[in-house]
């Protein structure tokens, strides 16, 4: 093992390495996020709720910490993620006691773009602009083909979705402007996100690149992983990891047993999968390896690799897991432990590119 160098100064000639940070973490884990990481992303702060959670209402003070962070630091923010299903006021889709009109929405989302951009121009290289929009029958029983049966999308149509690129691309003209979803490395999912793009690409919408945000909660295929890389770069994109990050049940190999919430013996059968043992933090961290491997010899087109969050003693996933209302079972998902200290991934990632 190297004694242990900044792993973003190591990957420097492939990708920026970025973490999602909040104000809590940030006290926590500074020098750390200081030393290793060369980009950072708001975890929740500059969601839309959190930044205009009535309408006309904007509160920046958490981002602003975020901002303030990245000045330090020298870098700019990837910033993430206006248009999103999820953490946005139900204001948002409401005109009195009426549902709101497409215009009205268009109007929203407009004025929300401007306000951000104005604030947070000079801190941001990236936006997310719009957040998982395609559909996903399997996990949510929606039965739209392609895009997601929200409430942007029962008022507005795909319409939402060119209407925050044009916006953001007004507001924002010289940051990149990203699509960004989950499993999207599956061949299903894949197709719908590219069927999505295409028709923005079709219409004349500036978008940059697709945020691949790689969270696995099963083993990863790392063929259709590069399949993936290749299929949107194809489009003309430049691609950013956004939110690896890398669950207990992952490291179940694809023959094992999977039952579903509401199966009998679920609960047992969860919490053994999401139970770390030193074998599943030993996949875990062979896993970082594999992935980082394919990630580097696409560096031509990706640019950014970020884990959602820093080290392991915050993640979302100790709040999430599979069976809502259980016991959270600690997960072990980043690069660095529960006290700010690199797993061995850390060295093996740096001694690969040294
Ligand atoms: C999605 C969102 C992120 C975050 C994670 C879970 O992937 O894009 O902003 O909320 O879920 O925390």
């Amino acid at each position: 093992m190297s004694e242990l160098v900044s792993l973003a100064k190591a990957y420097d000639k492939y990708f920026k390495i970025g973490a999602a940070v909040c104000p809590m973490c940030i006290q926590k884990h500074h020098d750390l996020i200081l030393r290793h990481f060369s980009s950072i992303t708001p975890e929740n702060e500059m969601k839309y709720e959190s930044i205009e959670p009535e309408e006309g209402v904007f509160t920046f003070e958490k981002a602003d910490i975020i901002a303030a962070l990245a000045k330090e630091m020298s870098i700019k923010v990837r910033a993430h993620a206006p248009v999103w299903h999820n953490q946005t006021g139900a204001w948002m889709f409401r005109d009195g006691d009426k549902p709101a009109s497409p215009e009205l929405i268009y109007e929203r989302i407009d004025a929300h773009s401007k306000a951000i951009c104005e604030h947070f121009n000079p801190i941001v290289y990236a936006w997310d602009v719009v957040n998982e929009a395609t559909t996903d029958p399997e996990k949510t029983g929606d039965t739209n083909p392609i895009y997601r049966n929200s409430e942007y999308y029962k008022i507005c149509r795909e319409g939402f979705i060119e209407a925050a690129f044009r916006s953001m691309d007004k507001y924002s003209p010289n940051a990149q402007l990203f699509y960004n979803d989950y499993d999207e490395w599956m061949p299903n999912k894949r197709e719908r996100i590219v069927t999505l793009i295409r028709s923005l690409q079709e219409k004349g919408s500036r978008i940059d690149g697709m945020g691949m945000q790689q969270h696995y909660f099963s083993a990863p295929d790392y063929d259709e992983l590069k399949r993936s890389i290749e299929i949107y770069a194809g489009l003309g994109l430049r691609i950013h990891i956004t939110e690896l990050d890398v669950s207990t049940t992952a490291t179940l190999g694809p023959g094992a047993k999977r039952l579903k919430p509401g199966e009998p013996g679920f609960n047992e059968y969860i919490r053994e999968a999401m139970t770390a043992t030193p074998e599943k933090l030993a996949k875990i961290n062979e896993i970082y390896v594999k992935l980082f491997e394919i990630y580097r010899s696409y560096s031509d087109v990706i640019d950014c690799v970020t884990t959602w969050g820093v080290a392991d003693d915050m993640t979302w996933l100790d709040m999430f897991g599979f069976n809502r209302g259980a016991d959270s079972i600690k997960q072990h998902p980043l690069l660095f432990d529960e006290n700010g200290q690199p797993k061995p991934c850390v060295y093996q990632l740096i001694d690969a590119v040294r």
